[in-house]
């Protein structure tokens, strides 16, 4: 897009050179042109890429069955879910409804707050949840700036599905035993990269903090609006869960997989590419989440670990293969629910991260072994 080119060129001209978080922070997330602050659909069949809710129903139904033990756990008081990155709307859609016909006494006790940047996404989802007929100021909207949520402390669940892979990264990478950070600069004609010397002493930090030690000509993506916003979440958590659902994996396997030139991607109508600096705001830039830096990070604002999965597991120990062997369903039916669950689809590439704060070891459902599930109970 022109405009949103010419933006980012005035801001290169007047700050010398950017960020790549910088960069990545005008692509996605400038006010009037960023790709997600449009009003096009971004997610599912018309939009770029899949989400597990726009695959099917039953992602959110099996979360709804989490939720309402962890409700169990925290006494059956009132319990506040907040959602971050809630886009279409489809996941909290699913998880509400659900609650409202399998669990009626935790839906009274229900408070869903969805935190979202984008405002033609408010609308959508409102028009989504007018369909489930809602209890009066049960759902509200709130926001998520540089100094924290536009809300007081609650107790419940944070929950959150792709919203980390969507914050800027800055790019760092090892060149001559020297750490670099990658910056973006324009030579007159195109846009160009450049490294120097790293932004900011949080990077430095980060590395060493989560134990990374990277290989010559190595790259790798550093997320630090994740540590924050981990940050600020525990601020507002009295008491509660953290639910990370997200591509990634634990950083040994990111550095030493085979992701040495970084796992950086855009996403433009269901085909990949790396080609960052073309079609700007109108394609999606993300990188894989670095779980070991959520778990470290988490640890020092009080957040413990309960578990750290795949997706394809927290989906088993919940319940799915008992929808998947129903005979009912048809063959449409079936392939969507394998896609959630198959490993070179959404079920090894997604990992659920849930963390926890003032409660005493708890048992999820979510978390149990897989050896103990037989066809009968699951
Ligand atoms: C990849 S999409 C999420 C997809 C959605 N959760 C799903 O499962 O289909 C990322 C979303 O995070 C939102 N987002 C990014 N930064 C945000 C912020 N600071 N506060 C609230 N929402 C934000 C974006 O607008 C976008 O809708």
């Amino acid at each position: 897009m022109q405009v949103l080119k010419e933006l980012i060129i005035e801001e290169i001209n007047k700050k010398g050179k950017l960020t790549f978080a910088e960069f990545m922070q005008m692509a996605l997330y400038h006010p009037k042109y960023g790709y997600y602050n449009s009003d096009t659909e971004r997610v599912g069949r018309f939009g770029d890429y899949y989400t597990s809710p726009t695959v099917h129903r039953i992602f959110g139904e099996l979360i709804a069955k989490q939720l309402e033990e962890m409700w169990r756990i925290l006494g059956e008081n009132a319990f506040t879910v907040v959602e971050m990155g809630a886009n279409g709307g489809w996941l909290c859609h699913d998880i509400i409804r659900c609650i409202k016909e399998e669990y009626p006494r935790f839906y009274t006790n229900l408070h869903y707050i969805i935190v979202e940047t984008n405002p033609y996404a408010r609308k959508r989802q409102q028009l989504l949840l007018d369909s489930v007929d809602l209890r009066n100021g049960m759902v509200t909207w709130h926001t998520y700036k540089q100094d924290g949520f536009s809300f007081g402390k609650v107790q419940g669940c944070f929950l959150s599905n792709e919203f980390v892979d969507a914050l800027p990264v800055h790019r760092l990478k090892v060149k001559n035993k020297i750490l670099k950070e990658t910056y973006v600069d324009y030579n007159g004609a195109n846009f160009c990269e450049t490294d120097d010397e790293v932004s900011e002493p949080g990077l430095k930090d980060y590395l060493g903090t989560n134990q990374i030690y990277m290989r010559e000509g190595q790259a790798y993506e550093v997320n630090l609006g994740a540590v924050e916003w981990l940050r600020h979440v525990s601020e507002k958590l009295h008491k509660g869960f953290v639910v990370t659902i997200d591509y990634g994996d634990t950083e040994d396997r990111l550095l030493h997989g085979n992701t040495h030139e970084g796992s950086l991607r855009c996403y433009f109508r269901h085909t990949v590419n790396r080609n960052y600096y073309e079609r700007l705001g109108e394609q999606d830039i993300t990188a894989h989440v670095d779980f070991t830096n959520l778990i470290n990070a988490g640890r020092f604002v009080q957040l413990e670990v309960a578990g750290f999965i795949k997706q394809s597991h927290f989906l088993i120990a919940l319940g799915i293969l008992g929808r998947l062997n129903n005979t009912n369903n048809d063959t449409v039916t079936t392939l969507k629910l394998k896609n959630l669950l198959h490993s070179e689809v959404m079920g090894e590439v997604f990992k659920v991260l849930i963390q926890y704060k003032n409660i005493e070891n708890p048992q999820l459902t979510s978390l149990r072994p897989l050896q103990s599930i037989t066809m009968s109970n699951s």
